[in-house]
């Protein structure tokens, strides 16, 4: 038996081939937290060195909870199998950047987007890059029950678990309240919002029954202060600020995080499609004198859903270079 640290491998089988066992009996804590696979990561986070593969037996291989995949190439590698995050809005801007930051930290990733064309296109593109055990494209509605459900369902084909998931679908629709379609403001209302509550239906019993995981909303600063003519946006957005308060009071005893990104202007294709003139105003209106750039918002949501963040939880951070600071007052001498 090779004891690793105050550890024995024979503990870590045990605990992993039964259900969210007790870790109680580990003599814990230890440094350099990783896992192995996040069946047994319950068992083996303490540890501080990969076990060896053939010491691990053979229950462990075959629990009914790792999916196919993620017992293949355990069995193949012995190699610790990273987190698996579900990206929505995945195959354009910020949701890109962000499904290209995580599979570059080594996460699984499921990119859930509408758009099937793009999704094809983006999947094959990234897959000249990354193994397709690490990668998956869903087609998805986030607005529509059925089709998050099919989209949980194939997430859990692929990687078996989830430890994140970020809710980055949006929409956006201009008018005052009282110049906008009914459908308009449905469909808006459903894609920034009811997703979230259809993503979280989705996800969280798994991650309550683990007591870990991680929801990062994209929301903006369009729900933090007003704009004119953006009334449903602004009613969208300003319902995902309050509610990644209550999502993180309800979760929090379950080790849930849940946080929000609100992002200021953003170069991507929903941005761009502004005349070169209104683009350059806004990039003036900030006081860094610039626009967000997709990057830089990708890097704030691996931030909020990996441990680096602990213990943030129920926060807006907004990534806007500081648009959104100026209180409006003319400029005084
Ligand atoms: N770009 C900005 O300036 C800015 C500012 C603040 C907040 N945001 C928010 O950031 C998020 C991402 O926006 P972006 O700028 O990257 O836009 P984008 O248009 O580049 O990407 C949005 C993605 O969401 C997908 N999508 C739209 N409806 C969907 C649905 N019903 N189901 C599944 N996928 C759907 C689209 O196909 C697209 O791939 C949105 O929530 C948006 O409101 C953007």
């Amino acid at each position: 038996m090779r004891v690793l640290k105050s550890i024995t491998l024979e503990k870590i089988s045990l605990s992993a081939s039964s259900i969210a066992p007790p870790i109680a009996h580990f003599e814990a804590p230890l440094e350099a937290p990783f896992h192995v696979c996040r069946h047994i990561r319950c068992a083996a986070q303490n540890l501080s060195t990969i076990p060896d593969l053939s010491t691990i037996s053979s229950d462990v291989k075959s629990n009914p909870r790792c999916s196919a995949r993620c017992r293949l190439s355990y069995a193949r590698t012995g190699q610790r199998m990273n987190g698996t995050v579900v990206i929505t809005g995945a195959v354009s801007g910020i949701g890109l950047s962000t499904s290209k930051l995580f599979l570059a930290k080594g996460w699984n990733v499921m990119m859930a987007d509408f758009n099937e064309d793009l999704g094809k296109k983006v999947l094959e593109e990234l897959l000249a890059e990354y193994s397709p055990e690490r990668l998956a494209f869903q087609q998805c509605d986030v607005s529509s029950a059925r089709s998050v459900d099919a989209m949980a369902q194939a997430t859990h084909d692929s990687f078996g678990h989830v430890d994140s998931v970020i809710n980055n679908a949006g929409i956006f629709a201009k008018g005052a309240v009282h110049e906008i379609d009914e459908d308009v403001w449905d469909r808006v209302m459903a894609t920034d919002v009811k997703s979230i509550y259809l993503t979280t239906r989705a996800f969280v019993p798994e991650m309550i029954e683990r007591k870990s995981g991680t929801i990062v909303n994209t929301a903006s600063i369009s729900g933090l202060q007003g704009d004119y003519n953006m009334a449903v946006y602004n009613a969208a957005k300003g319902a995902v600020v309050n509610l990644v308060r209550a999502m993180a009071l309800d979760y929090g005893k379950y080790g849930i995080r849940v946080n929000n990104v609100n992002p200021g202007p953003t170069m991507t294709p929903m941005f761009r499609s502004n005349p070169q003139s209104v683009i350059d105003e806004f990039a003036q209106a900030s006081p860094l004198g610039r626009l967000v750039q997709p990057e830089d918002i990708a890097r704030t949501m691996y931030f909020l859903a990996s441990d680096e963040s602990d213990p943030i939880t129920g926060q807006n951070i907004p990534v806007s270079a500081g648009f959104e600071i100026y209180s409006g007052q003319p400029v005084q001498d």
